[in-house]
Formats: C-alpha cells, structure tokens, sequence
C-alpha cells in the first residue's frame, strides 16, 4: 500500500476562503473586525518566522493585525502590563504570546493573565479545563488543525484505536483529550506515548490512527506501523540546508518507510503546518463574534 497524502495546505487554503467570506461579511453587516496581536519576546529566527506567517495570514484574511516585538531583555513586569492593556483594548479579540519565552520569564504568570475570552491559543487554564470537561471555548490551533485532517479526509475516529506519541500541552495532552470526548469527530480509544513508555511500537503497532508529536525526526518507522494506519505527522525538524541555504525539513515521521503501509499520511511541510495558522483564524473570528455579542460562546 501506498499512502494517500493528506493534504493540510489543501485544506486550510479551503477553510480560509469560508473565513475571508465571513469575515468580509461581518463588516459590512455589523462594522465588525476581528482583530489579533501577536506578542514576540527576544530574536528567537523559528519564533520569528512563526509571528511573521500570522500576521500575513491575518491581513490576507482581513483580519486586524497590530504585532509587538520587544527585546530579550523586557522584564516581566512589563510584559504583564501589555498583556493587561491588550486585555483592555477593544480592537483586539486574539492574544498570542509567543511560546517559548526566554528563560528568564515566567510563562506560566503571563498565560494566567491573559484574558480566558481572548485565548486564541486556548492555552489559559480556564480554556484548557473546558476542553477537559467536553465544553471547550477555544481549542487550542495545533490540536483542533489536526481533528480538522482527521474529519476532513473522511477518517474513522469513532471507535479507533488513536495513539499520541508526545505528551506536551501544547498538542499530545489536548489532542488526546479531544478525541477521547463523547461528541462527533472523536468518541476514540486513546493511548498516549511518551520517553518513559516502556515499548513505544507495542502501542504504534496497534494504532489506526497515529499521532506522532515527539520532536524527534524519524522517531516512528516504518515497522513500527500496521498496513492501513493514518499517520499525522506534527513534527517540523531543520535536517539540514540546500546549497542556496533554504531550510530542509522532515517530520517526527520516517516518511519513505512508513508511507509503504499507510492509507494516508500527512506530509513535512504542507501537511499539520498550515493547519495550526487557519486555526488561529478561526478562533480570532469566533473571539470578536462572542465579544460582539453575535455568539454566545
Ligand atoms: N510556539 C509553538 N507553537 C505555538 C503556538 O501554537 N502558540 C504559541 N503562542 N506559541 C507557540
């Protein structure tokens, strides 16, 4: 068997077409834009890149974008103080803090004070608890990017067998969770993998639907699959440079062995990647609705 691709860049191309719609029609209808900041602490080159692709995605989509880039050295107290004026500013519905943070910074303090209502991340404890309990606000984007892929390439996630392989609160835990919950696109049997998992492809072998998000390239080969599995690849690793200095990258994946058994596969890039950015979109588009009192929630 020979995978079929799944297409992320596809996909989110699709879903932001349904956003510029949407978002074209709540300004002429209610003078309404969503609107989105993006806050970058240091010159982290990947960090950089990352805040750079949602800005452009957000203007593109008509979107309201205002960026802060602030030095390595800020202090916390001043980065809770702009999280604190952004919290108050009404042109703006999305706060992103781009993660991580230099070490100096205490993470955990400046996601707590941004404001649960405008967690476009979904990385506030209060969303991260509703997401827990089957009453999610915002999903977090990588998650809800990837149970996009799973539903739209027509999966089975009812009843699968679904293994994560990474367990950080960014994607493995949340990503777990949706799928475990009694609701449509998930009601799944789910095991997470992680570094003190005592035989990881014990649990790969069983899996029909495969998640790996390790942050290790190749970490899951081709014998550590059944034939028929889909396979949803979160990694992004720079292995190396083209001649003219272009970044080469590759998944958590062994993409040539394991697309030999799998139905469908997504690729490294244009697979979760673009995802993650339409996901954003979306729960900026849903924070002005809610703010704006078109939505309840
Ligand atoms: N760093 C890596 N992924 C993410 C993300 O989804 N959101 C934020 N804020 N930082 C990140």
């Amino acid at each position: 068997m020979t995978a079929t691709l799944i297409k992320g860049a596809e996909v989110a191309a699709q879903i932001r077409e349904e956003l510029k719609k949407e978002i074209a029609d709540l300004k002429a209808k209610h003078n309404l834009v969503p609107g989105l900041v993006t806050v970058l602490v240091g010159a982290d080159p990947a960090s950089q890149v990352y805040v750079g692709q949602k800005e452009k995605t957000s203007k593109e989509l008509g979107i309201y974008s205002e960026r802060h880039d602030l030095p390595e050295k800020t202090t916390q107290k001043e980065l809770i103080a702009l999280v604190n004026q952004l919290n108050k500013d009404p042109k703006i519905h999305g706060i992103l803090v781009q993660l991580p943070l230099p070490k100096h910074l205490n993470e955990e303090e400046v996601l707590y004070t941004i404001n649960p209502r405008k967690d476009v991340d979904g990385f506030h404890p209060v969303n991260v608890g509703k997401l827990m309990i089957g009453e999610p606000d915002y999903l977090p984007c990588t998650p809800a990017g990837i149970q996009q892929l799973l539903i739209r390439s027509g999966t089975p996630i009812e009843g699968a067998e679904v293994v994560v392989v990474g367990r950080s609160n960014i994607v493995g835990k949340p990503i777990a969770n949706m799928l475990l919950q009694k609701a449509p696109g998930a009601n799944a049997t789910v095991t997470i993998c992680h570094t003190k998992t005592r035989d990881i492809a014990f649990h790969t072998r069983r899996a029909d639907i495969l998640i790996v998000a390790a942050g290790k390239p190749k970490s899951v080969t081709g014998d550590m699959v059944k034939n028929g599995v889909v396979v949803i690849d979160v990694g992004v690793n720079e292995i190396g440079k083209t001649a003219d200095g272009k970044r080469i990258l590759a998944g958590d994946v062994d993409f040539d062995t394991v697309k030999e058994k799998a139905k469908a596969i997504t690729p490294v890039p244009g697979g979760v990647g673009p995802m993650t950015i339409t996901m954003l979109m979306m729960n900026t588009v849903r924070a002005a609705k809610v703010a704006a009192g078109l939505m309840k929630k």
